[in-house]
């Protein structure tokens, strides 16, 4: 809990000025209550002191003055009080987005691993409402801020009025630590299993959504809902884990609350009647009393939802603190020029020690094309994913003219691939766009001389809009052989000197196979070619 409020308050002191404002209006406000507070005793002792005859001149004056006082200090606390949620929200939001940006440039800079290890709800829950959860934790510890002080001020009052009857009011409280501190944990708990129900559940839409027709054609609507039903069952039994335990706080809390009102009536009705506290008094202790409480239970409240946002920010924590598998090392050399060999040196891969490659060994030189065949699932995609940096061999090396590839900087090897996907894939931005996407500086006409040696330029021609056609937005979609041809596109767009084939013409009919293979071909020429194919 300490940890996390430290680490909202290292959040907002990145905005120092916004959180010196919000600091200044949360004071102000707790101030301008306190001396509300004064001002309604010092009227009250005025008001119902014996009268002292006829009311002197200047009476109607001070009563003015004093009731003025009192209308300014509630003004004032108003206008404090917009000041202090305003800059509270904004100071909650300011720090949401830095988080969430920061968030991306991280997960962008982490390597294939961590996104095989896990799945896109997860990390998109991260990416939105876990970082959401960090403007509501900056939010509830800026509110524990507010009351906080606010208690402080009014235990100010309350004491200055009697130190005893202050301690006897709050009496109950001491004892409701432990248990609030056992229900804190509760709640963690069953936070940490609502928000897994709710990634389950975004985790199935994920899965029919993309696999829709499969859910159609093999009739498996019913069991689709069905098992959304059971996670959405979980997810409302452990939210509502979470809001009974929140309740059973407030109800202990108010229970130990009550123990100290009623020590404050007993203790206090004998003062009074005993002439050693007077009734003003007496009646602004109590006021200022449960205000006092009422803001212990807002602690209390925030401190349950702070318990409730850090799992979401345990989380996030978890995410930040990967560090990517592939990254430059210490003494990593530069790739300026283009490599003049490409060795495989008994080279094997094993995913979670399970061995899919072993020990292979070729060499190919500038200008060469090496073909890779085999059955299906032997092992052809991990090896170019290797080539690739996606993964480091577990056995052997690969060297790039003798200097082995984990030596070599990895934004100079990018510089050097390009690829074309089993899967070809395109981004929901323009044709032009996406075969772009090799090379951002082309011209319109480079990007349309490498879609047509892809042979895709009269498909893309024949749209109503052409290479601005947007992927989703304006077409729902392209056939699998054209989202093929322009990912061929965008490697031949990016003229890298490695190229890396991954059946890249199986969805095309043996026609225009046959074309776009003999514009591989020219490209092969000047390329170091690594081709799997489903036949040479
Ligand atoms: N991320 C992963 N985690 C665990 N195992 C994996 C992973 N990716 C691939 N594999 C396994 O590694 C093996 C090789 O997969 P790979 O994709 O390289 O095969 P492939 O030769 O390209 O097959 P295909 O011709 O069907 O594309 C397979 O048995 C596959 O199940
Ligand atoms: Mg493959």
């Amino acid at each position: 809990m300490i940890q996390k409020l430290r680490l909202a308050f290292k959040l907002m002191w990145r905005h120092p000025l916004l959180m010196l404002a919000f600091l200044a209006s949360a004071g102000a406000r707790a101030g301008l209550i306190a001396a509300f507070f004064k001002l309604i005793q010092g009227f009250l002792k005025k008001a119902l002191a014996p009268s002292t005859g006829a009311a002197s001149e200047d009476f109607w004056l001070r009563l003015a003055a004093v009731a003025g006082l009192i209308l300014l200090c509630w003004v004032g606390r108003s206008v404090a009080d917009y000041y202090a949620k305003v800059l509270q929200a904004e100071l909650g939001r300011r720090v949401e987005m830095g988080l969430r940006l920061e968030l991306v440039e991280h997960l962008l800079k982490l390597s294939l691993g961590f996104f095989n290890r896990h799945s896109k709800a997860q990390i998109l829950r991260a990416v939105n409402s876990d970082a959401a959860s960090l403007r509501l934790l900056v939010h509830y510890t800026a509110g524990l801020v507010i009351s906080s002080v606010q208690v402080g001020m009014l235990f100010g009052v309350a004491f200055t009025l009697d130190p005893v009857l202050t301690m006897w009011g709050l009496v109950g409280l001491p004892f409701a630590i432990l248990p609030l501190m056992r229900i804190g944990s509760s709640i963690y708990k069953h936070a940490e299993e609502s928000r897994f129900q709710g990634v389950t559940i975004t985790h199935l839409l994920f899965q029919v959504l993309s696999g829709i027709r499969i859910v159609k054609v093999f009739q498996g609507e019913e069991r689709e809902a069905k098992a959304c039903h059971r996670s959405a069952m979980d997810l409302l039994k452990a939210s509502m884990g979470v809001v009974k335990r929140q309740s059973m706080a407030s109800v202990l809390l108010d229970s130990l609350s009550g123990f100290g009102i009623f020590f404050v009536i007993i203790l206090g009705g004998i003062r009074v009647s005993a002439g050693d506290m007077n009734i003003p008094s007496f009646i602004i202790f109590i006021m200022a009393l449960q205000v006092l409480l009422g803001s212990t239970r807002q602690i209390l409240n925030l401190y349950g939802q702070i318990k409730i946002q850090s799992v979401a920010i345990d989380k996030i924590d978890i995410f930040l603190s990967e560090k990517p598998d592939i990254k430059d090392e210490k003494d990593a050399v530069a790739l300026t020029a283009p490599p003049r060999t490409i060795e495989f040196q008994g080279v094997g891969y094993s995913f979670d020690s399970e061995p899919v490659i072993r020990n292979v060994n070729f060499t190919v030189k500038a200008g060469e094309t090496i073909g890779i065949v085999g059955p299906s699932g032997v092992g052809k995609t991990t090896l170019l994913n290797l080539m690739a940096r996606f993964y480091d061999p577990t056995e052997g090396k690969i060297l790039l003219d003798g200097i082995d590839l984990k030596k070599i900087k990895v934004s100079d090897l990018m510089k050097q691939l390009a690829i074309v996907t089993q899967e070809p894939f395109l981004f929901q931005v323009s044709v032009m766009e996406n075969i772009r996407y090799g090379r951002p500086d082309a011209t319109d006409e480079e990007v349309i001389a490498a879609a047509k040696a892809a042979n895709i330029h009269h498909d893309i021609a024949s749209w109503p809009d052409g290479y601005e056609t947007v992927i989703g937005p304006t077409r729902a979609d392209v056939s699998v052989g054209q989202k093929q041809r322009i990912n061929i596109a965008r490697a031949i767009l990016k003229n890298a000197p490695i190229l890396l084939l991954d059946e890249a013409t199986s969805a095309l009919d043996s026609k225009t196979e046959r074309q776009v293979q003999e514009s591989l071909d020219k490209l092969m020429q000047k390329c170091t070619t690594l081709v799997v194919a489903h036949r040479l």
